[in-house]
């Protein structure tokens, strides 16, 4: 497994897998090459010498991109398929989670973060090469693949979140955080005793701790969970003006406080449902210092719909997690769930060995339940290959029958970047559907056969007619 975000490049590098591109401008050059990269399923890529920065000041887009650089994260086998890192992974989610307390971050004295210190007036983030990435962004956005980190001020629980984060001048930035997450519930803690919440944001850092920040995987054990993850504790500083515990191998980290009362602009920005998000006035943090390490890289995820940057490891952890949880819920006969990259957490689908009636509508329910953002569920027998969404809808259109096995549930919270509410709109309630694409549970048997050849005949015909014909 990768020691930091420098060791694990080395051996996507290894692999082919990075390309280095010198001489893009950060005014969108980035952005759309990175865009362009991801829909083809690309390198990542390691920007240098950008225009108008000294060389060794470095951004990387396109890092969890393929489920070989994924499985370079976790220490899995770089020829695994995403079916195999899902099949690899799945026994291990419940084992990390039984195994958080046994991985607190470890304090240490020092690391290569501290390697440079901007703090007084030489705090400046434009010192990086921090891209404009898409044409109607409201401003350069150094947050993007970052760690933003919060600490409960009741309970010393230290969150890590990925919210992206605008510079507004050389020492303020302002970010987007939804009401949900723990990044804004720590900072409406302190706003309301009047006091400025403390905030350290990481923006290049190893891959696992972006990954896990930037998925609903343990709400405050962040660092505990890709402790357990790695089989040892992440080593963190605790940083001297916040008192936050910040990674030693970071590349960037940002460190300040988030003032009560004050807003600036943020957005718009191009978010994850595929369409800019508008500019609203949020809060803003101010920096103090800047930590980096010497030729330090700054890493970007863009966020659009279908395959991006992180939809893949999104995807596959995501729904891992989720699944885990639908069983500790004590749904029974859980076979899969799986999140489908349009849009992400928008589709998701269960699949589930019916064991009596109501059995499907119960587990579709209880997923919508535990969903963020989603709006479809679909639940289907095992027989579906939930990773397709191709079967997936080829059993709603031949197993739901409207009238009977579609629910939807209004009154649930919405996510603030929900496309379909109008701007302004205060009583933003979401509501859910649940779509039950099973064969009806009193009359299975006599269903439909679905239609297949023996393995035996299909191994036969591809033996037959190998060279000739690929099958
Ligand atoms: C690339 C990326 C960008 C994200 N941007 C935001 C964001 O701007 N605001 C936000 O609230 N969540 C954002 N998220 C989602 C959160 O990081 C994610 O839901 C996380 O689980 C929140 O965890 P928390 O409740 O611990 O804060 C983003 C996720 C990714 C992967």
């Amino acid at each position: 497994m990768a020691d930091d975000l420098r060791d694990w490049l080395k051996k996507v590098e290894e692999r082919e897998e990075l390309r280095r591109l010198d001489g893009a401008d950060w005014n969108l050059e980035i952005g759309c090459t990175t865009t362009l990269n991801w829909k083809k399923r690309g390198p990542a890529l390691l920007f240098d010498k950008i225009k108008g920065y000294p060389p060794g000041f470095r951004v990387l887009t396109c890092s969890l991109l393929t489920p070989s650089r994924i499985a370079l994260a976790f220490g899995l086998s770089p020829d695994s398929s995403d079916k195999q890192i899902l099949e690899e992974l799945r026994p291990m989610v419940p084992q990390w989670e039984a195994r958080l307390d046994k991985f607190p971050p470890k304090t240490v004295k020092t690391g290569p973060i501290l390697e440079n210190v901007l703090s007084g007036k030489d705090v400046d983030l434009f010192r990086f090469p921090v891209p404009l990435w898409h044409e109607k962004d409201g401003g350069r956005y150094i947050g993007t693949g970052d760690a933003f980190i919060t600490m409960d001020p009741e309970n010393g629980a230290v969150n890590l979140g990925a919210y992206r984060v605008m510079i507004c001048d050389s020492r303020t930035v302002t970010f987007h955080i939804q009401p949900t997450h723990d990044g804004h519930v720590h900072i409406a803690k302190y706003h309301a005793k009047g006091k400025p919440c403390p905030v350290a944001i990481s923006v290049g850092q190893h891959p696992l701790i972006f990954g896990v920040a930037g998925r609903r995987v343990a709400e405050g054990m962040e660092y505990r969970y890709v402790g357990a993850m790695r089989g040892e504790p992440v080593e963190v500083i605790e940083e001297e003006v916040t008192g936050l515990p910040i990674p030693a191998d970071s590349e960037i980290v940002i460190v300040g406080w988030c003032p009560p009362g004050k807003t600036r602009t943020e957005g718009p920005f191009a978010e994850g449902t595929g369409y800019y998000g508008g500019a609203e006035e949020r809060s803003i943090m101010e920096v103090e210092r800047i930590y980096y390490r010497n030729n330090p890289i700054l890493m970007g995820s863009l966020t659009d719909r279908g395959h991006t940057d992180h939809s893949l490891f999104g995807k596959l952890l995501g729904s891992l997690v989720l699944e885990n949880r639908l069983k500790r819920c004590g749904v029974r006969q859980v076979k899969g769930v799986f999140e489908h990259e349009i849009t992400q957490n928008y589709f998701a689908t269960v699949a589930i060995k019916q064991q009596y009636v109501g059995h499907a509508k119960q587990a579709g329910l209880q997923l919508a339940s535990l969903l963020d953002g989603g709006r479809f569920v679909i639940v289907v027998d095992e027989d579906v290959d939930i990773t397709s969404l191709e079967e997936v809808i080829w059993a709603v259109c031949t197993r739901a029958n409207p009238l009977k096995d579609i629910d939807i549930i209004s009154g649930l919270p919405a996510s603030d970047i929900d496309p379909i509410f109008r701007k302004g709109e205060t009583e933003r309630t979401g509501s859910k559907v649940v779509i039950t694409a099973c064969r009806p549970y009193s009359w299975m048997n006599e269903f439909p056969e679905v239609i297949k050849f023996n393995p035996e005949l299909i191994k036969g015909m591809k033996e037959k007619w190998a060279g000739i014909l690929e099958l």
